[in-house]
């Protein structure tokens, strides 16, 4: 091997975990166009929408940019022990917005599910390649939790487990000190601290160090798929100019993917906590954050600062780049 060559690092393999979703839909986009990436998989939970639309979402998504080799993993259509919420006024109707990615294409072709359970599926992964694969969670951690309660050891059988969840210091955009992917499934995400099968976490702390504008997806090429992202994002902006008085939107699950796995430099302030969940049945408290006070709980390293400037542009560039191909 010539020894100036410069060292090519292999595509990092990774399993997506999603609920399909405005902001998912980007994080699915930039991950199954992102070089660095090899996308193994992506299971489904019911979170943002309910499991059907989330996995037809998340089928379509992959399809149009070509991405239908990516085995994708129904999962978890209810959260462990509540009721299923979910949050149309945030996501619209079917989870993509003034968008509706229902209907057949023919030129799309049809997705094949795996047969195979979100946790199940998970499991198979950390069985048959120990450590190697990364999970990415960005909804309720229903699939991850079911895995951990089967016996599926996350923890010690990934390269690394990371979340879109929680908040510390920020406001709750759910409860008043709680993120919604935490607050639809409490349960699960205590299972998951427990177990430390969440390497890091990425909170709203974090997420919403960023603001993103109809103005900046106008960096966007002309294509088809281009317009299918900003109706989507137009119908989050209006949300978040209603709930959070901001003109713009917080892209929480591109941010994460970005700011985790592409551009960790992006992060410019980690701390280490030991947290628990609220588990209560008081549904102002529920899905909340707390340290733990049990030392024998492992620790998780929490990411609480990114550079807005510095993300927004990487941002749009990988999104710019996705919907760009010819056939978007
Ligand atoms: C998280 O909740 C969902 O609505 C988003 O997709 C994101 O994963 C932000 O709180
Ligand atoms: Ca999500």
């Amino acid at each position: 091997m010539d020894a100036d060559a410069p060292t090519q690092t292999e595509p990092r393999p990774l399993i997506l975990d999603v609920d399909t979703g405005i902001d998912d839909m980007i994080a699915l986009l930039i991950a199954a166009t992102s070089p660095e990436i090899n996308l193994r998989g992506v299971t489904c939970v019911a979170g943002n929408v309910e499991i059907h639309h989330v996995a037809r979402n998340t089928g379509k998504i992959l399809r149009m940019v070509g991405r239908g080799d990516v085995p994708v993993s129904i999962g978890a259509a209810r959260p462990l022990e509540r009721r299923l919420r979910t949050a149309p006024d945030t996501h619209g109707p079917t989870g993509t917005g003034y968008v509706e990615l229902r209907g057949e294409d023919r030129q799309l072709g049809t997705t094949e599910y795996t047969a195979i359970p979100a946790s199940r599926y998970l499991g198979a992964h950390v069985s048959r390649h120990p450590g190697e694969v990364t999970v990415l969670a960005l909804g309720p951690l229903t699939n991850l939790a079911s895995a951990v309660i089967s016996g599926v050891d996350l923890a010690a059988g990934t390269r690394e487990v990371i979340w879109m969840g929680g908040t510390l210091e920020e406001r709750g955009n759910t409860t008043e000190t709680g993120e919604w992917n935490a607050c639809v499934d409490p349960e699960a995400v205590e299972s998951c601290l427990a177990a430390g099968a969440l390497h890091r976490m990425f909170p709203l702390d974090a997420t919403q160090d960023i603001v993103f504008s109809m103005d900046d997806l106008r960096a966007l090429p002309d294509t088809h798929l281009a317009g299918i992202v900003r109706d989507a994002v137009r119908f989050y902006v209006g949300f978040h100019q209603k709930a959070d008085g901001i003109d713009g939107a917080y892209l929480h699950d591109p941010v994460v993917l970005i700011g985790s796995l592409l551009r960790p430099d992006l992060v410019t302030e980690t701390v280490t906590e030991t947290l628990a969940c609220d588990t209560s049945s008081d549904a102002h408290l529920a899905g909340s954050l707390y340290r733990a006070e049990s030392d024998d709980r492992p620790s998780t390293s929490v990411a609480t600062a990114i550079d807005p400037e510095g993300m927004k542009s990487e941002l749009i560039a990988r999104l710019g780049r996705a919907v760009g191909a010819p056939n978007s």
